[in-house]
């Protein structure tokens, strides 16, 4: 029996491209819920520019009115050093900084990394814990496939930064099991003490076959969204992540521990469906778990 830990991503990842702004009571209350299920960490939001990503403008009012509990990490995403400071002042335990491998945040991805080694030393005289996301690592909409080379190099220079965590997110679901496999087991060889995690979109219906790849490569931490919601504003065609509850379920059928309460799961996802008022894409949450039995139907051979 092997061990997994859930990233839960929804309040940042599900709500920020939803075409209704959640409340942020209703963020509160659903990221409240979460920490009652088991998960291991909660990205609660992202500090950046509220002009480029709406939905999230009240990062603050959220970090300030959770309920923590100390056993799970309340992460929040970062792209600059304003994105820091504020990060730090609403006192995330941990962040999560991301780069495109490719040009989705803009900025080139070497420029961003220079500014990263300021961020790392502010982060660090305050304690909070640093992860480092790859975005569109296993491929781009504007520049096509991309080139595991190039994914090293920048892995590479988040463990020169310091950074013992390392997220290989596939942004646009573009991602195919045996390029994981390869990809991840190139990084575990590498960097066998770092910290691997993956962030997976179900966009070409890939998603948990891809999880399975890193279960093969030995990935023990993954991103995933309740309900399946999820996506990049700013990537086209962009659609959800893998749905949580779908992969607490697989990971508990195979035999691997979550920490996860699926039946909590499950009721959170369902007031989640209420709070965006359209159906979501996860597929547990309407079939039941395979151990939910039904009394044999007269007519069934
Ligand atoms: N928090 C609040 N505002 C911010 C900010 C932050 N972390 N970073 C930038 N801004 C604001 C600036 O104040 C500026 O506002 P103004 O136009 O009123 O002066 C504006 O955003 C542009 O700032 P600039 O420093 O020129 O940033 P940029 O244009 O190079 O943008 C990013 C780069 C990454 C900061 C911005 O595009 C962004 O926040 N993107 C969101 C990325 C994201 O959420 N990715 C998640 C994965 S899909
Ligand atoms: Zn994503």
């Amino acid at each position: 029996m092997q061990h997994t830990y859930i990233h839960e991503v929804v309040a940042r990842d599900g709500l920020q491209i939803e075409p209704q702004f959640v409340p942020t009571e209703q963020k509160i209350e659903l990221i409240d819920a979460l920490s009652d299920t088991g998960l291991a960490k909660i990205e609660v939001t992202s500090f950046v520019s509220p002009k480029a990503v709406p939905n999230l403008r009240d990062a603050e009012t959220v970090m300030a009115n959770i309920k923590r509990k100390p056993s799970v990490k309340y992460v929040a995403l970062i792209a600059n050093l304003k994105g820091a400071e504020r990060a730090i002042a609403a006192r995330a335990d941990e962040v999560n900084l991301v780069v495109s491998v490719s040009a989705n945040v803009r900025r080139s991805t070497d420029a961003s990394f220079e500014g990263f080694g300021e961020i790392m030393r502010e982060l660090e005289r305050t304690g909070i814990a640093v992860a480092g996301a790859l975005s569109t690592a296993f491929g781009c909409p504007f520049e096509g496939g991309q080139s595991s080379g190039r994914v090293l190099q920048f892995v590479g220079r988040y463990v020169e930064l310091g950074v013992r965590s390392v997220t290989l997110a596939d942004t646009t679901g573009m991602g195919h099991p045996k390029q994981v496999l390869d990809l991840c087991s190139a990084v575990r060889e590498r960097w066998p003490e770092l910290e691997l995690a993956l962030h997976f979109h179900n966009t070409r219906g890939m998603g948990l076959a891809n999880v399975l790849s890193g279960l093969a490569a030995g990935v023990q931490h993954y991103e995933a969204c309740l309900g399946g919601l999820g996506g990049c504003p700013f990537a086209p065609g962009a659609t959800g992540n893998i749905c949580t509850e779908d992969l607490v379920h697989m990971l508990e059928c195979m035999g691997y521990t979550t920490g996860v309460n699926l039946d909590k799961l499950l009721a959170v996802s369902k007031r989640l469906g209420e709070i965006v008022s359209h159906e979501l894409p996860g597929q547990v949450a309407k079939a039941g778990k395979t151990t939910d039995l039904h009394p044999i139907p007269g007519g069934l051979h």
